[in-house]
Formats: C-alpha cells, structure tokens, sequence
C-alpha cells in the first residue's frame, strides 16, 4: 500500500471512531489538526507521513474520551498492521502519540511529535478553539461563566487557552498562533463588555 491510501485508510478509520463526539474531539479535530501540522513539518522538514498519520491518530488512547484507554490503543495499532505498517512506524506512533496530550504535561522527545502538539495546541485556541471550550464545557455540565464559581468555560480560558501561544516549539506554529491568541482577547472584551451591560 502505497502511503497516500495508508493516510486515506488512517482517516477513514478515524472517522469509525470518533463518531458523534459532542466535546470538541470529532473528526473534523483531527482533520484540522493534521492539517495545520502537515503545513508545519514542510517547514520543520520533518517527516510527512508521521507528522500526517500521528496528527490523525493523536487523541487515541486519551483517558477523557475513551472508557478502556489501552483497548483503544491495541486497536489502533492492529489496524496499522493491517494496512502495512511497519514495526518501526507503529512503534513510532505509539509513542509519538502518548506525549501529545495536555493534561498529561509531556514533552514529545521527536521533532514530528512537537509538531503535532503544536497543531493541537492551535486548534484549541482561536474561533475553533473558542468554539470548542464551549462544546467540551457543555458536554461536561459546566457554565459559560459565574463569577462565583472557577470552574466555567470562561475560567478554562485564563486557566490554559491564553497559556498555550507560551507553550509552542515550532516557529510556523508561533506565527500561526499569534492572530488566534489575540482573538481570545477580542473574545473576552467584548464578552465581559456584555456581561456588564446595564440598560438604565
Ligand atoms: P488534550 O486533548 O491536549 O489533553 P484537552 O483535552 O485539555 O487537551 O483539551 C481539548 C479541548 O477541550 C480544548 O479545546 C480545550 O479547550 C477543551 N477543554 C479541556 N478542558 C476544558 C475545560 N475544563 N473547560 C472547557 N474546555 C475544556
Ligand atoms: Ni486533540
């Protein structure tokens, strides 16, 4: 199998799996994220198939979204086999894709594996990323905002969102991220500017 139909297998997959996802983690996530790193690692000159695949693959096995975590990635990996994947490869995404996440607070050792965090980093912050904290907050039972309570979809914004531009290791990535983490601000301007709005 040639490495085009491999991605194309790869998303087809990823498409059985993320299927009726209602907190920011369908599809059209890994899509996005797959393509902000593809046009990353032609600047990194980092290796394409890895960066693309590993972009595809990278929430399998998050502990949010699946209920047995390493079943998902057995899974994974055995349908990688399937399409002719090498060992090497599919070791390489299995640990590429283990050090993605953010709550786990890793680093990804690779320069393929730094690129995917960025791009996920990316698509969490900007109009998609705004869109998103809401989808996840509500899927979780969590308020817009209260300014009594500190666990609001506006709160996730000071607590990470306005963090991540600081996090980033690429340099297309810190360009790409500059334009979103401004319109975070724009954001919230005008959303306490509403907030606050007496008519008398
Ligand atoms: P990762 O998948 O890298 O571990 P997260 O799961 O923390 O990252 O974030 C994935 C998406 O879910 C992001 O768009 C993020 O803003 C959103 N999200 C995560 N935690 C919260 C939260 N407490 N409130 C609102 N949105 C959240
Ligand atoms: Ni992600």
């Amino acid at each position: 199998m040639d490495r085009e139909t491999q991605i194309n297998a790869i998303d087809r997959y990823i498409q059985s799996v993320f299927t009726h996802d209602s907190t920011g983690h369908d599809v059209y996530h890994m899509r996005r994220v797959a393509n902000l790193a593809k046009s990353i690692a032609i600047d990194e000159q980092a290796n394409i198939f890895l960066v693309e695949a590993g972009a595809l693959l990278h929430d399998i096995g998050d502990k949010k979204l699946f209920p047995d975590p390493s079943q998902s990635i057995r899974d994974m990996k055995e349908f990688l086999f399937s399409i002719d994947l090498s060992d090497d490869d599919v070791h390489v995404l299995e640990d590429m894709i283990a050090d993605i996440s953010f709550s786990k607070g890793a680093v990804p050792i690779g320069l393929e594996g730094k690129i995917i965090q960025d791009a996920d980093r990316l698509d969490a912050i900007g109009a998609v990323g705004i869109a998103r904290t809401f989808a996840f907050g509500g899927a979780h039972g969590q308020s817009i905002y209260s300014p009594k309570d500190k666990r609001t979809s506006i709160h996730h914004f000071y607590d990470k969102l306005l963090k991540l531009k600081d996090t980033l290791h690429t340099r297309k990535a810190k360009e790409l991220a500059e334009k979103r983490h401004q319109f975070l601000h724009t954001f919230l301007e005008q959303f306490f500017n509403e907030w606050k709005f007496k008519n008398e």
